[in-house]
């Protein structure tokens, strides 16, 4: 039997890194979603196809499993890893298709990653729990890539607006945020591992600097929390404290001359807030931009890429 199982992107609203050292995080899901199609391969290799990302792979999943440490951190070795979580290793057909653009920080890897450990699970007729899949998606994620906060990973599973606390539980929020965010993203993709790794770096060196930063950043994403409950919000005061977080993530050595010229533009153009989303280090920003979504779309567009993501409450899906 052919399974269809999808799971959206996300936005890191507040918390990005910090949320490495257990300070809260907030995120949300997006109107962009991975899809993975499985079913019974008929010939001797699983086959793994992406025609949007171009690659087709064969693979025995019987033999010695892959090291991850060792590998390249493709899309693919995330479908790998879920399937060797839940699937007994014979042969399957998986066709991969991402409406999330690679890269732009949406989360395309958690989001693979949930999409492919539903389907495998339908696929077995293994019941799993919203909270337990969220739970080996962020385990599949720790294999592939090593540290991993379980942020996308959660927004990938529940869908929503998530909050993060600083015991690492996972909070759906209600929110009225208007449709008013936009995502730029350069050609140039930093690498989340590398990022992590000199962050931890920067902090070794100077512990009494970093963890106040640290901490201020967690304090950010849980005022956030406060003020997104509010029923009439103030817009400005949500985009003062993306701007505060993004000075504070420049601080811990995460921004790069391409990333503050979208973000300076966005600004100019009308965004009330615009901060680095994700990892940093080349990457994406988000904009806030209620009213002017399309003159940050067109200053954006000149230089790197943009796109409008909206708010999506649909988490995990069988179709
Ligand atoms: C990457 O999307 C977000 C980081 O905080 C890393 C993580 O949470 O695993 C930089």
């Amino acid at each position: 039997m052919e399974i269809m199982a999808s799971a959206p992107g996300k936005v890191i609203l507040f918390g990005e890194h910090a949320v490495v050292y257990g300070q809260p995080a907030m995120a949300f899901a997006v109107n962009k979603r991975a899809f993975i199609n499985l079913k019974p391969g008929s010939g001797e290799k699983s086959i793994i196809k992406s025609s949007d990302l171009n690659l087709a792979i064969s693979i025995d999943l019987n033999e010695e499993k892959k090291d991850f440490k060792r590998e390249k951190k493709s899309i693919i070795n995330y479908i790998i890893a879920a399937l060797y979580e839940v699937h007994d290793g014979s042969p399957l057909d998986i066709q991969l298709h991402l409406e999330i653009p690679v890269g732009a920080g949406l989360g395309s890897s958690a989001a693979v990653t949930v999409a492919t450990l539903a389907a495998a699970y339908q696929h077995h007729h293994k019941k799993i729990s919203t909270p337990q899949l969220a739970k080996k998606a962020h385990e599949v994620e720790l294999t592939v890539q090593g540290r991993a906060s379980s942020l996308d990973t959660a927004v990938s599973t529940y869908g929503g607006l998530i909050y993060l606390n600083e015991h690492g539980e996972i909070i759906p929020l209600n929110f009225n945020l208007p449709n008013s965010m936009v995502i730029g993203y350069t050609s140039y993709r930093g690498n989340t591992a590398v990022m992590v790794g000199s962050v931890r770096e920067k902090r070794d060196r100077f512990p009494e600097i970093m963890d106040p930063i640290i901490s201020s950043i967690g304090r950010i994403a849980s005022q956030a929390r406060k003020l997104i409950a509010e029923d009439d919000m103030d817009l400005n005061y949500l985009g003062e404290l993306m701007n505060i977080n993004h000075g504070l993530l420049d601080s811990m050595g995460v921004n790069t001359k391409e990333i503050s010229n979208m973000i300076f533009n966005a600004r100019r153009s009308g965004a009330i807030g615009a901060k680095i989303t994700g990892a940093g280090g080349g990457g994406s920003i988000i904009a806030f931009c209620p009213g002017k979504i399309d003159e940050v779309l067109r200053v954006l567009q000149k230089t790197d890429y943009a796109l409008q993501v909206d708010l999506s409450r649909t988490g995990v899906k069988i179709h």
